[in-house]
């Protein structure tokens, strides 16, 4: 796509721009994101989220990747729609993905684990095994530290400014294993940038 005397036009420029900076996300994210609107809401509801975020009729496949922008624009649409904030939707999603990612990657679950352990494991057994199946993706960096046995750090980074789902998926995981009113889970910087600090902790 070479304009007049060989220079890129801008379109292309631009084009070219977008695929060398953005990411893609895994496509289960999505189908789980769209079954959740589909059932926390109803399916229209999923449908003119879709157009809204400039997206119609497009379905996402679990086999596949899609730039992190879909993910960002669907989001940023359904807190328009629902009036409830960006971040709080990313928890509550980030919680409703839980038994499902469980369930994908549950033999890479050690039977013995609870809520702190398997935290603890998320990105030397699930994230990396991610990364491996699938190059192009790019699951966040957890880095956990284990205070003592009741407690631990999670230092999340992503440049995609997700913390808020780190939050919801923590709470997820808590309510898998049945201890979610034992599990304090406190974010102790802000979520949205893209090193996120979490406090976990089992009374
Ligand atoms: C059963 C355990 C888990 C599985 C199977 C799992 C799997 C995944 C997968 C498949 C993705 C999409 C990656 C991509 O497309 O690049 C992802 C992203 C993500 N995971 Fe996990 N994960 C697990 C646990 C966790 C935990 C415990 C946390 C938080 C403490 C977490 C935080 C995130 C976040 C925030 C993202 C969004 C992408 C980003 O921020 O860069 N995950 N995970």
């Amino acid at each position: 796509m070479r304009g007049p005397g060989g220079t890129l036009t801008f379109w292309a420029f631009l084009a070219l721009a977008e695929e060398l900076t953005s990411h893609y996300m895994h496509g289960t994210i999505f189908t789980l994101l769209k079954r959740y609107v589909q059932t926390q809401y109803d399916h229209s509801t999923w449908v003119k989220l879709l157009e809204l975020s400039g997206l119609s009729a497009r379905d996402f496949n679990h086999k596949e990747v899609y730039p992190d922008e879909h993910m960002y624009a669907l989001i940023g649409q359904a807190a328009e729609m629902t009036g409830i904030p960006a971040g709080e939707l990313h928890e509550k999603f980030g919680e409703y993905l839980v038994p499902d990612l469980m369930y994908m990657y549950q033999k890479y679950l050690d039977p013995n684990w609870r809520t702190l352990d398997m935290l603890e494991h998320t990105e030397n057994t699930m994230h990396r095994q991610v990364r491996r199946e699938h190059t192009e993706n790019a699951p966040p960096v957890l880095q956990v530290t284990r205070l003592n046995e009741n407690e631990l750090l999670i230092d999340y980074v992503s440049s995609r400014r997700m913390g808020g789902l780190a939050v919801g998926i923590v709470r997820g995981v808590a309510a898998y294993y049945d201890e979610a009113d034992r599990i304090d889970v406190m974010p102790t910087t802000t979520e949205d940038g893209e090193r996120v600090q979490i406090h976990v902790r089992r009374n």
